[in-house]
Parts: C-alpha cells; sequence; structure tokens
C-alpha cells in the first residue's frame, strides 16, 4: 500500500509518499476531511495560513483515530510575511490555531508575495533569509521538524543555501502531468531537497482528458490515480486534495507500475488549461 510507504529527507527522516492537500476545504469541513484521510491511510496532512482552515485541520488532527506522533503534519508561513518578527509570530499561530505543539513540516508558502508572484525584479531574496531564520530557530526549539520552501525557483533556493546554515528539506512545486518542471526538480534532487508535487491533478483540468482516460483504462485505474501514480514514480510526494472519502480512497489505491515508455509521454504531455482558476497565480506563474 502507498499509504505505508515513504521517502527519506536529508536528515534521513521519513515523509510518507502520498498526503492530503487541504487547499479549498472550509474550515468547518477540515476535521471530518482529516479525520476520513486518516481512516483511509493517510499519514501526511498539508495546510497553510493562507487556507484558512488551520483550525480545522488541526481538530482533524487531534481527533483522528491514530496518534499525533503517527501523522506528519505540514502548514506554511504566508507568502505575504517576509520579516523575521511576522514570521516568528506566524509559527506561533498556527501552533495556536491547530492546537498542536509542533508540527513536522513548515514552509515559506512563496518566495514572493502573490501580488508580486515569479514577476519583476524583486526576488525577496533578504525576507526569505528573514523567515528562514524564524524557522531555523523554530526547528531548533523543537516547535517544528522539518523546514522548507514552496515555489521556489533555483535562484531563490541558491539564496536560503548559500546563506543559511540549512539547506530546506523540502520544496512543493506544481508538478503534474502536463506541468513536469524538470530543471527545478533535478535542481532539487542535486541539493537532496525533496520535492512535494501540489496539484498532482492538475487541480482537476485534467480529470476528462481523452488520451489520459485512455491511458489509465489500460492499467485499470482513473486518471486522478494514473496522474498521482506518475508524480511518485517521478519521485516526489503527492498531495491530491479531496473532502470526499470515496475520492481519498481510490487516490490511495496505486498498486500499478506506469511503463518507461508511458512515463516518457506523461513526462512530454503538453500544458494544461485551468480554465477560470488560471487566474491563480501559482497556475498562471505571475
Ligand atoms: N504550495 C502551494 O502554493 C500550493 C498550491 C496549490 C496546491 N497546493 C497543495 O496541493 C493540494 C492539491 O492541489 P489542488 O487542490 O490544486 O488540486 P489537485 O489535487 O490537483 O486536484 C483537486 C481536484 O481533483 C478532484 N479529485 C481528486 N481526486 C479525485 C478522484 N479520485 N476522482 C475525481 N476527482 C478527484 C477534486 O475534486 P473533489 O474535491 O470533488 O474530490 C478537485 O477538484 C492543495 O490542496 C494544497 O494542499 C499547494
Amino acid at each position: 500500500m502507498i499509504t505505508n510507504e515513504t521517502y527519506q529527507l536529508a536528515d534521513g527522516a521519513p515523509i510518507p509518499k502520498l498526503g492530503l492537500g487541504t487547499w479549498l476545504i472550509d474550515d468547518d469541513k477540515a476535521a471530518q476531511a482529516v479525520r476520513d484521510a486518516v481512516e483511509c491511510g493517510y499519514r501526511l496532512i498539508d495546510t497553510a495560513q493562507a487556507y484558512g482552515n488551520e483550525v480545522g485541520v488541526g481538530e482533524g488532527v487531534r481527533t483522528a483515530s491514530v496518534p499525533r506522533d503517527q501523522l506528519f503534519v505540514g502548514s506554511k508561513i504566508a507568502a505575504e510575511i517576509k520579516d523575521y518578527d511576522g514570521a516568528k509570530r506566524s509559527i506561533d499561530e498556527t501552533l495556536s490555531k491547530m492546537g498542536l505543539d509542533y508540527l513536522d513540516q513548515m514552509i515559506i508558502h512563496s518566495p514572493e508575495p502573490w501580488g508580486h508572484f515569479h514577476n519583476g525584479s524583486n526576488h525577496y531574496y533578504q525576507g526569505n533569509l528573514e523567515v528562514w531564520r524564524a524557522l531555523e530557530e523554530a526547528k531548533e526549539v523543537g516547535k517544528v521538524r522539518e523546514i522548507g520552501v514552496s515555489n521556489f525557483l533555483e535562484d531563490d533556493l541558491e539564496n536560503i543555501i548559500g546563506n543559511s546554515s540549512e539547506a530546506p528539506a523540502v520544496n512543493q512545486i506544481l508538478f503534474h502531468v502536463g506541468h513536469t518542471p524538470r530543471d527545478l526538480v533535478t535542481f532539487c534532487q542535486a541539493h537532496n531537497i525533496l520535492v512535494e508535487a501540489y496539484s498532482p491533478v492538475a487541480h482537476g483540468a485534467l480529470l476528462h482528458d481523452s488520451q489520459l482516460e485512455a491511458m489509465a483504462g489500460r492499467y485499470g485505474v482513473s486518471v486522478p490515480q494514473l496522474c498521482i501514480r506518475y508524480v511518485i514514480q517521478c519521485g516526489a510526494v503527492a498531495l491530491p486534495k479531496t473532502a470526499n472519502p470515496e475520492h481519498m480512497r481510490a487516490n490511495a489505491q496505486l498498486d500499478f507500475v506506469i511503463s518507461g515508455e508511458d512515463m516518457d509521454y506523461l513526462a512530454g504531455a503538453s500544458e494544461v488549461d485551468y480554465g477560470a482558476d488560471s487566474a491563480f497565480p501559482v497556475f498562471s506563474g505571475r
């Protein structure tokens, strides 16, 4: 079962290969979604300060059917916070909202505030180093076990690696069939930074793709299963989002192997149209 499988982070700690994404799950639905996911075998739960559901996710973690220490819980420092004091305060706020003593993973949500995402000459290098210092200190005192980043490109990663005592353990990035950021993944692997694939089902945009439906049919699986298996076979953590227990269960049934030829096809698949959701900076790239 994929839910029992883990990768190893740079410090040797295990991280589940499959996790539950919770973006767009309302706070009042999040606790039940987390409990359902844990029942289905999920052990990694991904939230963020920006999702507005840390209270519900924390409640779900605290009331789940397995003990806290068997779960890997992560949140993200809001993209707009680029100073040491703000970052430090926000980590404490997250712990307080979630009702938890520690987080397994805390990451910087984006190198730039969303209004400036990958857009323009200000890379917020200094601000990210300040937030990173707050994360390093939170780790030292046991509030956070692993520290990392999200949406960081090569130059953003080099800024942290070259100016801090500790490299990010993970980089959570947009990664799905139709969007395979090969160079960035290679860079992360070369620096022992584990890649976490967000939007592994392309935010739903690939669900009715006829070519993927045909390929999934040959394996006797669904398009979401094929997409999730793809990023895991690429060596990334997969973070599919759903609050639907049937989808959770299906997404954790990944006992098949995509052939080398099909992996090549999926890696080369052309860019996806996210429709109305293209307006989100993470999909428009700006
Ligand atoms: N770090 C970042 O900047 C960032 C950005 C985006 C996302 N993320 C993380 O990545 C997670 C996932 O990304 P995402 O929410 O964009 O999209 P996603 O997981 O790629 O796709 C979610 C969509 O797929 C559907 N779906 C999932 N499993 C299904 C199944 N078995 N059958 C049918 N439909 C299925 C969901 O519908 P239902 O809800 O109806 O099941 C939903 O519409 C987020 O929740 C978040 O944790 C991080």
